[in-house]
C-alpha cells in the first residue's frame, strides 16, 4: 500500500490538518510529544508517528506540558518495560486535568495485548486511542475519529497490517538513520511476545529499500541501520544477502548496519557478502544466542544448537577477522539447571563477545514458556545470582576486547556532545563501539579518526588525529 494513494488516511490527515490550522489561527499552536520505550524498531516507528503528526500540523516538542497530542510508544517484551510504559501513561492524567483537550494515544506492542487494552480501557480513561504496531500508519484515522466523534477508540484490532510505503518520517538525526526492511516475526520463540504483537513477517520490496537508502545518502546520512525483528529472514525479490549486496553498490561514504539476526538464518552467502564488503558493511554482527544449552535452546524453539552457533562464529571470523560480536542472553528460562547455565558461560568464554545484553526471563502471558514458568520456574534468588555471574564474566571479556583496541586509530562517526561525559563528544566506530573524545560542533555528523587511549567495558576513550 502506498500511503500517498490511501484515501482514508489522506482524508484523515487533511481533516486534522484543517482543524489544527483553524486552532492555530486562533493563536493555539499545536504540539505533539512522543515518548518511546523499547527497541530500535519502536524508535523507527516513533519517527513515523512524528512524521505523520507534522503532516497534520503538529510541531514536535520535548515538553509534554505544552502538548496537544501525546503518543506513548510502548514495549511489551518484558514486564519491566510494560510497567514503565504504564507509569508514563499514568502521568498523562494530570496533564489531561490541566488541558482537557489533550489527546493521548498509546501505540506499540502493549496495545496488541488483550489484557493490557482492557486495563487501559477501564483504568486509564484519559487514553483516547490505541494503535497496534502493524497498523501504525493508521494513526491519522484513529486521531481524526477521536477528534470528530469525541469518543475513545481503545480496542484490539483484527488487522495484521500491510506494509505502508511513502510514510513521512521525522529523522531525529541527519547523519544516522533507521530503515525498516521487514516487519513482524514468524519464529515463535517460546518466551517471546513479539510474534503476537507485531504479526507475521512481511518484507519490503528491495527497490523501495534501495530508494530510501540512496535518498538518505544523498542527503548526507553516513550510518544506516537496516531494521527488522529478524532481518536475515528478509525475503522479497531477493534474500537478505542479495539486498545487502545491492545496497553496497550505492555510491557514497556511508556504513550499513543491520539488526536483529537469527542464527538459523545466517547463510554462507550472507557471510560471504559481509566479508567482501568490509568498509561498507559494519564489521559487527549482533547474533542473539539466548542460551548455551542445547536442551534450553530446543525448549526455546530456537532451531539451532550451541555447536551450530559456534560454527557461524568461526565462519564470520574467517571472513572478517576483527569482527565485533554481540549477543542477547536470557537467564533463568523455566527449567534452566546449573548445568544449562554453565553451558551458557562456557560459550561466552569460547566466543568472547564484545558485548552481551542479558535479561532475566520475564513470563509473558500467552506464550508457551509462561505456562512452563508456572510449574518449573527458576527461583528468583537463583535467577539473580546467575545474572550477577553472567554480567561479571561478560564485563571482564568485554573489557579485554576493548583493551585490545588501545593504541589503535579507528574511524568514528561523530555524534553530539556525550550525555554522560560533560563537554566531551561521543561517536561510534565502524564496529559500533561507543567512543568519547574531545571535538567541536563542526565534527558532528562527520567521520573522524580517533586514536584510542583508554578502554572500559562499555566504551573507548581517545583523541582525534585527523
Ligand atoms: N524475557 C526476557 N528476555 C526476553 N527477550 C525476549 N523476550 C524475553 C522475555 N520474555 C530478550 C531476548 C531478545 C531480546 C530483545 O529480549 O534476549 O533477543
Ligand atoms: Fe522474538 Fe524469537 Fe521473533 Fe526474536 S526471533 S522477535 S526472540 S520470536
Amino acid at each position: 500500500m502506498d500511503i500517498r494513494e490511501n484515501q482514508e488516511i489522506q482524508a484523515s490527515i487533511a481533516w486534522v490538518r484543517a482543524e489544527n490550522a483553524r486552532m492555530s489561527g486562533e493563536g493555539k499552536h499545536r504540539f505533539v510529544y512522543v515518548q518511546t520505550f523499547g527497541c530500535q524498531q519502536n524508535e523507527a516507528d516513533s519517527e513515523k508517528l512524528i512524521g505523520l503528526s507534522e503532516e497534520m500540523g503538529y510541531t514536535p516538542t520535548s515538553d509534554p506540558k505544552e502538548a496537544d497530542l501525546i503518543l506513548i510508544n510502548t514495549c511489551a517484551v518484558r514486564e519491566h518495560a510494560e510497567l514503565r510504559a504504564l507509569s508514563a501513561i499514568g502521568n498523562c492524567k494530570r496533564l489531561r486535568e490541566s488541558n482537557p483537550d489533550l489527546i493521548v494515544g498509546v501505540c506499540g506492542c502493549m496495545t496488541a495485548r488483550g489484557e493490557r487494552v482492557e486495563k487501559l480501557k477501564k483504568g486509564y480513561p484519559y487514553v483516547s486511542f490505541t494503535l497496534e504496531p502493524p497498523t501504525l500508519h493508521r494513526m491519522p484515522v484513529q486521531l481524526a475519529a477521536v477528534m470528530r466523534e469525541r469518543r475513545r477508540r481503545v480496542a484490539l484490532s483484527e488487522d495484521n497490517g500491510e506494509i505502508a510505503e511513502g510514510l513521512p518520517i521525522f529523522r531525529t538525526r541527519r547523519h544516522r538513520a533507521y530503515v525498516s526492511i521487514m516487519y513482524g516475526c514468524n519464529n515463535f520463540c517460546t518466551y517471546c511476545i513479539v510474534p503476537y504483537t507485531r504479526g507475521r513477517e512481511r518484507s519490503r520490496e528491495s527497490d523501495a529499500v534501495a530508494d530510501e537508502v540512496r535518498d538518505l545518502v544523498a542527503h548526507g546520512c553516513r550510518d544506516i541501520t537496516l531494521l527488522g525483528q529478524n532481518v536475515n529472514s528478509y525475503k522479497s525479490d531477493t534474500d537478505f544477502a542479495g539486498l545487502l549486496a545491492r545496497l553496497c553498490e550505492i555510491e557514497g561514504d556511508f556504513i550499513l548496519r543491520f539488526m536483529t539476526s537469527h542464527p538459523k538464518d545466517v547463510s554462507d552467502r550472507l557471510i560471504e557478502v559481509i566479508g567482501k564488503n568490509v568498509g561498507k558493511i559494519e564489521p559487527h554482527f549482533h547474533l542473539p544466542l539466548q542460551s548455551g544449552s542445547d536442551r534450553i535452546l530446543s525448549e526455546m524453539n530456537r532451531h539451532y544448537t550451541a555447536g551450530h552457533y559456534l560454527g557461524i562464529v568461526d565462519k564470520l571470523r574467517a571472513a572478517v577477522p576483527d569482527i565485533s560480536l554481540t549477543s542477547d542472553i536470557i537467564v533463568g528460562f523455566p527449567g534452566e539447571t546449573d548445568e544449562d547455565f554453565e553451558n551458557t558461560l562456557k560459550i561466552l568464554r569460547q566466543v568472547r563477545f564484545d558485548m552481551v545484553y542479558s535479561f532475566i526471563y520475564s513470563p509473558r502471558t500467552g506464550t508457551p514458556a509462561a505456562e512452563k514458568e508456572k510449574i518449573d520456574a527458576v527461583p528468583e534468588e537463583i535467577k539473580g545470582e546467575r545474572m550477577r555471574r553472567l554480567l561479571a564474566l561478560a564485563d571482564e571479556i568485554a573489557f579485554a576486547a576493548n583493551e585490545r583496541l588501545v593504541g589503535k586509530q579507528l574511524r568514528v562517526l561523530c555524534d553530539a556532545v556525550s550525555r554522560t561525559k560533560g563537554d566531551m563528544y561521543s561517536g561510534r566506530t565502524d564496529a559500533g563501539k561507543l567512543v568519547h573524545f574531545a571535538a567541536t560542533p563542526e565534527h558532528v555528523g562527520k567521520f573522524v579518526y580517533v586514536k584510542i587511549d583508554r578502554a572500559d567495558p562499555y566504551a573507548l576513550h581517545g583523541s582525534i588525529t585527523e
